[in-house]
């Protein structure tokens, strides 16, 4: 596993709990809107990759009921905690430690990611890896970011780090693998060169109100907590006050978290 690959796997370790705080006002209303798309019908085998704390498992797994089944699988041990506590008394779920992309079992009905795909190694390999989990004319539903959603918030953290430590402020990540596929008309080609059939790319529109409270659990909530890896307590807390006054003053009220859920057929 390469080494930032690993780093960022680590940075949803740390951020365990205060995900599971973030998801009601991110996490959730997206696995919701991805399910919603999905559409798992009473009685559907369901893999639900890279699932987090259940954001999309969860309600799919409702709609599956008892007959059906959905497979939860997340590199995470602390997600897969929070997922078992979350799931408790749903049969029907089976929440799994592993990497997504090596899973062996197939034949789904329904294959859904939330802001999953773009951690792949190989976003492309490991895409083409989740369609091939999917029975052929079974649904692939994965979402991701849309262009510039979230931007604000690492664009603003970045430059709060700096003036913390000094440092000059990071530049944003150049050439991200998901730069060239995050937007409806992109991503709708790129999905049905990974082998998908009659692809729709519908788009989510949601904003977070930038409550202190909130803008920090964007931060302390997500990937974002990498940032704050090599920081002393006193230091976190200057870029936090740092970061917010940062939002304030360029007058950011909300964050942008618009996805593009994309959906197709499994085509041979
Ligand atoms: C942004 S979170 C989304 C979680 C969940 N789908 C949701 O919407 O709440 C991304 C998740 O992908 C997981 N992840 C990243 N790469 C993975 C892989 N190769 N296999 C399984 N899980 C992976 C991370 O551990 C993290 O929990």
């Amino acid at each position: 596993m390469p080494e930032d690959r690993e780093a960022r796997i680590r940075a949803f370790d740390a951020a365990a709990t205060d995900f599971e705080r973030l998801g009601h006002h991110l996490w959730d209303p997206i696995g919701a809107a991805t399910v919603d798309v999905t559409s798992p019908r009473a009685g559907e085998r369901v893999l639900d990759a890279c699932c987090g704390h259940g954001a999309s498992a969860v309600p799919a797994a409702r709609r599956v009921g008892a007959d059906g089944l959905v497979d939860a699988v997340d590199v995470s041990a602390p997600m897969i905690d929070l997922l078992n506590r979350r799931a408790d008394g749903i049969s029907q779920l089976r929440a799994r430690q592993g990497d997504v992309t090596s899973w062996p079992r197939g034949d789904y009905d329904v294959v859904q990611s939330a802001l999953g795909i773009f951690f792949f190694p190989d976003m492309d390999a490991g895409t083409e890896q989740l369609i091939g989990r999917a029975r052929p004319g079974g649904r692939v539903g994965l979402t991701i970011w849309r262009r510039g959603a979230m931007d604000a918030a690492g664009d603003h953290l970045r430059a709060a780090v700096a003036r913390v430590t000094g440092t000059e402020p990071a530049d944003r990540p150049a050439r991200r693998p998901i730069d060239r596929i995050n937007q409806p008309d992109t991503y709708e080609a790129w999905l049905t060169e990974r082998g998908l059939a009659d692809v729709t790319v519908t788009e989510h529109d949601l904003r977070i109100p930038t409550t202190p409270d909130v803008a920090w659990l964007i931060v302390t909530g997500s990937g974002y907590v990498a940032a704050l890896d090599d920081l002393g307590p006193d230091q976190v807390e200057a870029v936090r006050d740092a970061y917010l006054e940062s939002l304030r003053r360029d007058g950011v009220d909300e964050i942008d978290a618009t996805t593009l859920i994309g959906l197709g057929t499994r085509a041979h």
